[in-house]
């Protein structure tokens, strides 16, 4: 439903130039919901105000429902109005002089749609995004959760191909954010709407999307869904922005009952032979969520991957402690039951299963 091939975006102030997209390559299949993930000025509202025609990019092409939008080889620039998608700005930018209804009406105004079917349809929108009964209100006097949906449903009320959605909770508190990604969730399905979907927000990301694609300075690394980006990173940046990760370098060091042996400052760490792991002498980096970091007070007997090691720090979070621990010269993360009894300096032993091991091949 979108693809986008190539694309390239520079901006010139004075006589700097900054390389915002350096050839970016999307493939948004139809009824998905895709995230562009990755840290602030990576590129991503660049990317959707390319798609939404409002920047015009260096070079690439822009297709969307099989309408190629942009193409700097063939010289096509469709204009903004003309293209088939609905947008909610990262500031959602409702207009505050005009009531509820006025402000989702607007887009078909602009059309030249009939008065009657106008009110059917602001109607819709209003059912859609859980408003109904609140057009006549003036936009202001909205919570902030009900000024987004207002926004969202004036992207929804013509009924556009493809939604961009740009940071479209980064304004709500936390528990409003986490209730508003069930509902942009279970609307997208419901109306099967392919989504375009950015946010900085690795949390975000993974609970709402079907792919996840992860930006960093206008490149795209790594595209995947939430259950393969998370356990199979294939980038160190990868790993580190979606959830926390340990990272140790290693060394391959030959393999001990169908386990690949490495090399580590840690000590030697056996993991699943991955193909990378093989690769006989070559350096790997290790990744080991916190959460696979097992913790006990005695040396747990005829398992692989223990070590001594003394807990350092302990912060409770309510739902966890998170703690980190000595281990020679390494800090290792943890997560603890919040009921734990464990003392800072108190010696542990760390234990990790060998299929809890990611190894990338180091560069
Ligand atoms: N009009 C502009 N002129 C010059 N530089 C720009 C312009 N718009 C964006 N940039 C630069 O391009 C880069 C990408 O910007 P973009 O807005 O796409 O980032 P982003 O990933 O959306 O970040 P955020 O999470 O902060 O919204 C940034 O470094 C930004 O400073
Ligand atoms: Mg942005």
């Amino acid at each position: 439903m979108i693809d986008i091939k190539n694309l390239r975006k520079t901006f010139r102030s004075g006589r700097e130039t900054f390389h915002a997209l350096n050839g970016i390559t999307i493939h948004v299949p139809e009824g998905e919901f895709f995230t562009l993930l990755g840290p602030s000025g990576c590129g991503k509202s660049t990317t959707l105000r390319c798609l939404a025609g409002l920047e015009t990019p260096d070079s690439g092409t822009i297709e969307i429902g099989g309408e190629t939008v942009f193409s700097s080889e063939r010289g096509i620039s469709v204009p903004a109005y003309r293209r088939d998608i609905g947008m909610v700005f990262q500031s959602y930018a409702i207009w505050p002089h005009m009531t509820v209804f006025e402000n989702i009406a607007y887009p078909l105004k602009i059309q030249k749609v009939a008065r009657r079917e106008i009110r059917a349809r602001v109607e819709k929108a209003l059912d859609t995004v859980g408003l109904e009964g609140l057009g006549d209100r003036p936009a202001p006097a909205l919570s902030g959760g009900q000024q987004q949906r207002v926004s969202l449903a004036r992207a929804l009320v013509k009924e556009p191909k493809v939604l961009l959605l740009d940071e479209p909770l980064s304004n709500l508190d936390a528990k409003l954010r986490e209730q508003m990604r069930f509902e942009i969730k279970e609307l997208q399905e419901r109306l099967g709407i392919t989504t375009l979907y950015v946010t900085h927000d690795q949390t975000e990301a993974l609970a709402v999307s079907d792919s996840i694609a992860v930006m960093n300075q206008g490149n795209l690394l790594d595209v995947a869904g939430p259950r393969d980006i998370y356990f199979q990173p294939r980038s160190e940046f990868t790993a580190d922005f979606i959830g926390l990760t340990n990272v140790l370098r290693g060394k391959v060091a030959g393999s001990e009952n169908g386990l690949s042996c490495l090399d580590t400052p840690m000590g030697r760490l056996l993991c699943r032979p991955t193909s990378v792991a093989h690769h006989g002498g070559g350096e790997v980096v290790i990744f080991l969520r916190p959460e696979d970091v097992a913790v006990t007070a005695a040396r747990p007997a005829g398992k692989p991957n223990v070590f001594e090691g003394e807990i350092e720090a302990l912060v409770f979070l309510g739902e966890v402690v998170d703690c980190q621990i000595k281990v020679g010269e390494e800090l290792v993360r943890a997560r603890l039951h919040p009921k734990s009894a464990f003392q800072r300096r108190q010696k542990v032993f760390i234990e990790a299963d060998p299929a809890a091991l990611i190894t990338i091949r180091a560069h």
